[in-house]
């Protein structure tokens, strides 16, 4: 491909920018300047900026702590998208795996691999999704039982056997779902007579919130991290 779409794919900059950086001849090929923006490149080239490598990379991941007020959907004419958070976003094709409701903050995953994606929504796979949840009145032993059966939400859901975790106040709780289906926890809390007032996702499969980032942070999955995923 030309060179200066490898950099823009790559998010090295924007078109213009790019174009600036190469006739500046801070672009070197294998350790040539290009001042050719039209030079065919490979993955397989070592491409720098400013000396900097600008490897190919096929995919992307990255780990966003959702905050609330955002939509999990790539874009929107009126609502601001979780994607409008990924600054890094000259990558075309990016996208969150799943969806959490507005309200809803916490981990989500967002990729340009539609083959991971699929792997970890797919309702074959059973992935654990654990979730924090802030409730209008306390649970106990009966709901815990009841979830551990596979509650029967309403004529079109029953629920997959879920752990629930009943922390201090009572109020709060953990729970842990093995499937994804639209406002699950909320519908499996309104079953038992309980209302949501608050819900966070903690991990998906190998996948934890690292709480150190901000609500509305973001950053690349880590090496671990990847592979782990690349496993479910
Ligand atoms: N369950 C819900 O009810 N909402 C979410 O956002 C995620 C799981």
């Amino acid at each position: 491909m030309r060179l200066d779409k490898y950099l823009a794919e790559m998010g090295a900059g924007t078109r213009k920018e790019i174009g600036k950086a190469v006739r500046a001849g801070r672009v070197t090929v294998n350790g040539q300047a290009s001042k050719n923006a039209a030079m065919q490149v490979t993955a397989e080239d070592d491409v720098r900026l400013d000396g900097a490598l600008i490897a190919y990379e096929t995919f992307v991941y990255y780990m966003l702590n959702k905050p609330a007020g955002v939509i999990s959907a790539t874009e929107d004419a009126r609502e601001r998208t979780v994607l409008d958070l990924i600054s890094e976003r000259q990558r075309k094709g990016l996208f969150p795996v799943g969806r959490l409701d507005k309200d809803t903050e916490g981990l989500l995953l967002i990729t340009n691999d539609g083959a991971l994606a699929h792997r970890l929504l797919s309702p074959k796979h059973h992935v654990d999704k654990v979730y924090y949840a802030r409730l209008d009145g306390p649970v106990g032993e009966a709901e815990k039982a009841l979830f551990a059966q596979g509650l029967k939400v309403d004529d079109t859901l029953t629920a997959l056997p879920a752990d629930l975790e009943i922390l201090t106040p009572a109020t709060e709780v953990r729970v842990t779902i093995r499937e994804g289906k639209f406002h699950q926890v909320k519908r499996m809390f309104e079953a038992v007579g309980r209302e949501v007032l608050y819900l966070q996702r903690l991990s998906m499969g190998p996948l934890i919130l690292d709480e150190s980032l901000p609500k509305g942070g973001y950053r690349r999955l880590t090496e671990e991290e990847e592979s782990a995923i690349m496993n479910v």
